[in-house]
């Protein structure tokens, strides 16, 4: 029987998007998460903690393929050392590194870089960690999905004003299209650093958060920030963005239609 590919973050956002394809691709799947879960056909579940490595060389033991997914907005970079020291002594064959578009291109270099946009640097030093592990690698950077912008557009939403920065613009992409790519590129031999994802349309940020308003009934005034430091200049030039790489189909219009719906009687 082929050996069970492993999908760290196969509980969040991506990850539940992921294991399905691949199960409807005919592989058997092991879920890393840190807390235990029911498996089911095909799927099981290990328990472990990537910001720690307790249970990681459990976890990748038997796995020739691992989709790493797992992340949170600190701390990737000690996530993918612990993974990928388990994955060379298991003797992995493929790890596949989701990552995001413009972590080569967003400089985090002060205390305010660093406060607001570590989540960057972090991807950048998980890639090059993965890239320098002498394991066979395919890191794939996406923009943001369209569920972590609907995320901050509500956040921001919760003020009587709303505070959005000056000049930053988002390419907002599908998360089930890139769950497609990675079980595309997962399934493939090891390519390295693979073109970018990005979704099909480029919007300025108050324009993302005034479509979100009037989906749900909403009037807010919104006031344009200006943020401090090269990192958040470097996302008023947009290098958080992939315009050439706009190869995602569904937009950020069609995800709010279906998500998103005015309270009734507004
Ligand atoms: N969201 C975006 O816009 C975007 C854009 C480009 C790239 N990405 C990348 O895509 C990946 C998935 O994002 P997502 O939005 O699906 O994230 P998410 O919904 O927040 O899910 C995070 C996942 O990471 C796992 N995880 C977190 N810390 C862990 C740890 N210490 N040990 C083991 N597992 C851990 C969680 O598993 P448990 O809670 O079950 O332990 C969960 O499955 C991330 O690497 C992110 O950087 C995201």
């Amino acid at each position: 029987m082929a050996s069970p590919i492993l999908v760290t973050g196969g509980t969040g956002t991506l990850g539940r998007l992921v294991v399905p394809r691949l199960r409807d691709a005919g592989c058997e799947v092991r879920v890393l998460s840190r807390r235990s879960h029911e498996g089911a056909e095909g799927v099981e579940v290990a328990t472990g903690d990537l910001a720690t490595g307790e249970g990681i060389q459990t976890a990748v033991e038997g796995t020739e393929v691992i989709v790493h997914l797992a992340g949170t907005s600190k701390g990737d970079e000690v996530k993918a050392r612990h993974l990928v020291r388990a994955a060379s002594r298991a003797g992995a064959r493929h790890l596949v590194y989701i990552s995001v578009a413009g972590a080569d291109r967003i400089p985090v270099v002060s205390g305010i870089d660093r406060a607001m946009f570590g989540y960057f640097a972090s991807k950048l030093a998980a890639e090059k960690t993965i890239a320098d592990s002498g394991l066979p690698w395919t890191t794939l950077r996406a923009t943001q999905f369209h569920d972590g912008i609907l995320l901050t557009v509500r956040q921001l939403s919760r003020l009587p004003v709303l505070l959005v920065p000056a000049g930053w613009r988002f390419q907002p992409v599908d998360a089930a299209e890139v769950a497609a790519r990675l079980v595309e590129l997962a399934l493939g031999a090891p390519a390295g650093l693979v073109p970018d994802l990005g979704g099909p349309r480029v919007y300025e940020m108050a324009a993302l958060v005034r479509s979100y308003l009037r989906a749900r009934g909403k009037r807010r005034p919104i006031l344009p920030v200006w943020l401090p430091g090269k990192a958040a200049r470097a996302f008023r030039a947009g290098a958080n963005l992939a315009p050439d790489r706009a190869v995602g189909r569904r937009t950020w219009e069609d995800f709010l239609a279906e998500r998103v719906s005015a309270p009734s009687g507004s």
